[in-house]
Parts: structure tokens; sequence; C-alpha cells
């Protein structure tokens, strides 16, 4: 090696020395971040007891549905439980597992240790799972209740199910990459002390927070796909689905008493709204389960909740839709409308959701107002509403004039004031898949 060679590998060892100790000791710092390289360590198949006495199958039956595990692991016209439905992303479409015990292609041979590991840290035998997996909410679990869940799951009839194979692209394909995932977003954290709350709140908190998982939908999203902490309930478009859950917290839930917020989560119908889209699948499948003190303290928490407002700078200021009410879209509403939501608006209650001053109406992002006055809806069926009402859809019925003049009479009527609907929005909600 020729002198002047010889130099310029000094140099660049000592230039290069700080910089890769550098970016080591940020990998070192960010992998302990999300919880050190232990998680990655999953635990043995060595079958520890459970207890799986009555109580404790009825118990883990009970959390099973209020965390949505048969919501999230059955495929359309599957069997229940036995994975393969499709979660598609920004970067693929991703399969959930088999919960059944079924050795070969379910949880038949899991050790109820893995089990926990896999809730709580996000690390099955394959490797760190999809945030898809509520396990960000999941680790808030009370050990005792995942162990129910497990014997529960354990007591279902195997199915035999093999999971589909994901169709991700890129790097979001490699499982391993979710360890650089996890280094920026992913923070193992328990609840927030609760000095001075009362049981009801508390017992709120671990529902909402955890097994409910509910800032998965009601959240807004960072970058590739995750969740930002300080905004998990300042509302926001759901990936992939184009339907927009609302912000939830004491202000945007003001119109709802503790009593009738409890009544539209366990029956999907309540003073103050109806459950529609993905919020009618919750209900359906989760939600209507909760036992009556449950929906109580959640409700007393979402209630408590204090607003994070998300506001979106705006251009200019947009029109009023109160600007556009006039008499021929006070005849179009009467006309379509007027039977079911009232000549003002106010609904009737446990039938139709009243439309004044509901913030659905007057969201700033109308996709909500725009789908379902496209293509109708029905309320979920429950045991507290096992014959719910429906609502036709008018996409095919009225002229996009027509749409737009009824939507910006809602929205600018009955003391809702919101802006203006064009053309616009109206064609990008249309060009939507139906689902
Ligand atoms: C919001 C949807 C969703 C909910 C709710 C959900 N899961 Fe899952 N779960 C998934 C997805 C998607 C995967 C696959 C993740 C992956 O492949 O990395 C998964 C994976 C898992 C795994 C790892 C093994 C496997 O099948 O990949 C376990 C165990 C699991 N879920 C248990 C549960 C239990 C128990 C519940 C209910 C308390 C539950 N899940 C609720 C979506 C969900
Ligand atoms: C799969 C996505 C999803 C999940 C999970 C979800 N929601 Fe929703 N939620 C929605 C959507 C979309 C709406 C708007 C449609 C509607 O009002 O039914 C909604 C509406 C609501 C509303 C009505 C708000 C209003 O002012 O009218 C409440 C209350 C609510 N959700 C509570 C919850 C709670 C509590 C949980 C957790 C147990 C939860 N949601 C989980 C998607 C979801
Ligand atoms: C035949 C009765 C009927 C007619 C006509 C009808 N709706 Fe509805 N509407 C319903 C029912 C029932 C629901 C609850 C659906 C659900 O929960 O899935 C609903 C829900 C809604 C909601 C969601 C409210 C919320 O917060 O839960 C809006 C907005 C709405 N309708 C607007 C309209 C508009 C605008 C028209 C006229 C173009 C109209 N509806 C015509 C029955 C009707």
């Amino acid at each position: 090696m020729s002198r002047a060679r010889l130099a310029r590998s000094w140099w660049w060892l000592i230039l290069g020395f700080p910089f890769v100790s550098l970016v080591l000791v940020v990998v070192g710092v960010l992998l302990a971040a999300q919880g050190g390289l232990a998680v990655f360590a999953v635990p043995g198949e060595d079958q520890a007891s459970i207890a799986q006495d009555a109580a404790t199958l009825q118990r883990g039956e009970y959390l099973a549905r209020i965390g949505n595990c048969a919501g999230c692991h059955t495929a359309r016209g599957g069997k229940e439980l036995a994975g393969g439905r499709a979660f598609p992303t920004d970067w693929g479409v991703l399969y959930s597992g088999n919960l059944t015990p079924d050795p070969d292609t379910g949880i038949g041979n899991w050790s109820p240790a893995q089990f926990r590991h896999a809730m709580t840290q996000g690390v099955a035998r394959t490797g760190p799972l999809y945030p898809a997996f509520p396990f960000q909410h999941f680790q808030h679990l009370d050990p005792t209740d995942i162990d129910a869940i497990f014997a529960w799951l354990r007591s279902r009839p195997g199915v035999v199910s093999p999971r589909p194979a994901n169709t991700l692209k890129g790097l979001a394909s490699w499982r391993t990459a979710l360890i650089g995932w996890r280094m920026l977003f992913h923070r193992p954290a328990t609840l927030p002390q609760a000095a001075g709350r009362d049981a009801a709140w508390q017992r709120g908190q671990y529902l909402v927070e955890g097994l409910g998982h509910c800032a998965m939908c009601h959240g807004r999203r960072g970058l590739f796909g995750s969740q930002e902490p300080a905004l998990r309930f300042a509302g926001g478009r759901i990936p992939q689905q184009g339907w927009v859950a609302p912000p939830l917290d004491r202000e945007a839930l003001a119109r709802w008493s503790r009593t009738d917020l409890a009544d539209y989560l366990q029956t999907g119908v309540g003073r103050h709204g109806s459950a529609f889209g993905p919020m009618a699948e919750v209900v359906h499948t989760s939600l209507q389960y909760l036992e009556r003190d449950d929906a109580l303290a959640m409700a007393a928490y979402l209630l408590d909740l204090p607003p994070v407002r998300w506001v979106p700078r705006l251009d200019r200021p947009p029109q009023r839709a109160r600007d556009l009410v006039d008499q021929a879209s006070a005849g179009l509403y009467r006309q379509h409308c007027a039977d079911c939501h009232g000549r003002d608006g106010e609904g009737e209650a446990g039938a139709y959701p009243p439309l004044a001053n509901n913030p659905q109406v007057a969201a700033l992002d109308p996709v909500n107002l725009i789908r379902i006055v496209l293509i109708g809806a029905a309320a979920p069926s429950t045991r507290g509403n096992p014959a719910p009402h429906s609502m036709p859809p008018f996409g095919q019925r009225l002229s996009d004039a027509q749409l737009l003049a009824i939507l910006n009479h809602v929205r600018g009527s009955f003391g809702n004031d919101a802006p203006a609907i064009d053309r616009q929005p109206l064609q990008r909600v249309r060009a939507l898949p139906l689902e």
C-alpha cells in the first residue's frame, strides 16, 4: 500500500470511528427504549398450569369479546377465531392468525408464558408482530386477564386453518424490519397513575386504553402506521377504509350524558347518535357484550378525557354551509330525510339519530356524512336493539347537485354550522370502495 493511501485510511478511521460509535449509541438507546433485547427472547413451551375452572373460562370469554379478538381473527365467512382476516395497509395486505387450539395452525402448543409475551410485548415465536395487532394497548392488560383469555381460547374447538401468506411489499414484508419500527415507535408503558380517581374511572381507563384499544381507530396516525400517544383520541381517518373516527373527549362528547353514552356503546343506538360503518362492527362483535358497570365505567373515562384538537391549516376561510341553505334545499330535506330524522333534524330516540347539533354532521372532514348519505346504513343488531332501523342509500337516487344541496342543508341548519361541501369531496367519496 502506498504511503498516501495508508494515510488516507488512517483519516477514514479517525473520522469514521466517532461516527460509527455515535450510530451504535443511538441504536443501543433506541433498542433499550423499545424494551431491550430481552423482548425478542420468547419464553419456552413449558405448559405451566393456569386456572381453567368454569368461572375463569366465562371471564376469559367476556374479556375476549371486549378485546374483540373474534372481530379481527375471523375471516369473512370463516370459522370464528380461525384467523385469516385481511388487513389492507398502505404496504399491502396482512393476515391475522388462527387463535383456535389447533396444534399446527393455531395456538394449541403455545405456553401461557408465550401467549402473555405476545400480548404484552408484541413478539411471538415467529418474531415481532405487526402493529395491526393492538399489542401497544394490550400491554396494559393484567396477567390474570390474559391467562383467562388464553384458557378460554384453549377451551374452544380447534380449527385447522393455515394463515394466508401476507402480500406486503418491500421493507414491510420483512418481519425483522419491525425491530426498526419498534425502535422508532414502540415504547413499553404502564397506564398513568390514577391517584384520586374512583374505581369506575380506573376500570374505564383499563377498558378504553387497554383491552378496548379504542385509539386504534380514534387516534391520529403518524409515519408508518404509528400512533401518536398525545393524539390518541384526536380522531382521524381510518387508514384504507375512508371512514373518519371522531375525536373522543369531554368536549367532543359534551352532548352525551354518562348513561346515554353507555347505552350507545352497548346497543349501538343512543339519544345523540347511532353507530355506523366500522363502529357498527365494533359494537356488533364486541361492545354489545359489555356488562352495564363496564359500559358506565368506559363512559365515565371518555367523558373525562381532556380535549386535544388537531386542526388542519386552511388556505382561506371556507364558505359556510348556512349561506347555501334556501327554500330548495329545505324542500329536498323535507322530501328525502325528514320522515325519519324529523323536520328540524330532531330524530327519534332509539330509532333515528338526530341531525341537529350533531358533530358527525358538522365534522370538518365530511366523509362520514357524505358516505352514509350515498350508501345508506344499518345500525348494528345487538342484544339491546335486536331489530335496528336502517337508512336507504341516496347515491343513485339523487343527482350530485341535489345531494350537495341536502348535505349543505344539514351542515348549515338545526344548530350545525360547518364549512360547505363542494363537488370535489363528493366525488372523492363516490370513488371509495363500498366496504
Ligand atoms: C385490530 C385487530 C386485532 C384485534 C382486536 C386482535 N388482534 Fe390479534 N392479531 C391481529 C393481527 C393483524 C395479527 C397478526 C400480526 C402479525 O402477523 O404480525 C394478530 C396476531 C395475534 C397473535 C400472534 C399470533 C398470530 O396469530 O399471529 C396473538 C396471540 C393474538 N393476535 C391474540 C389476540 C387476542 C387474544 C385478541 C383479543 C384479546 C386479539 N389478538 C385481538 C389483529 C388483531
Ligand atoms: C374499527 C375502528 C373503531 C374502533 C376500534 C372504535 N371506534 Fe368508535 N367510531 C369509529 C367510527 C368510524 C365512528 C364514526 C361513526 C359512528 O358514529 O358510528 C365511531 C364513533 C364512535 C362514537 C360516537 C361519537 C359521537 O360523538 O357520535 C363513540 C362514543 C365511540 N366511537 C367510542 C368508541 C370506543 C369507546 C371504542 C373502544 C371500545 C371505539 N369507539 C372503538 C370507529 C371505531
Ligand atoms: C328511512 C329512514 C331514513 C331516511 C329517509 C334517512 N335516514 Fe339518515 N339515518 C337513518 C338511520 C336508521 C340511521 C342510523 C344508521 C346507523 O346507525 O347505521 C341514520 C343515520 C344518519 C346519519 C348519521 C348520524 C349519526 O351521528 O349517527 C346521518 C348524517 C344521516 N342519517 C343523514 C341523513 C340524510 C341527510 C338523509 C336524507 C338524504 C337521511 N339521513 C335519510 C334513517 C334514515
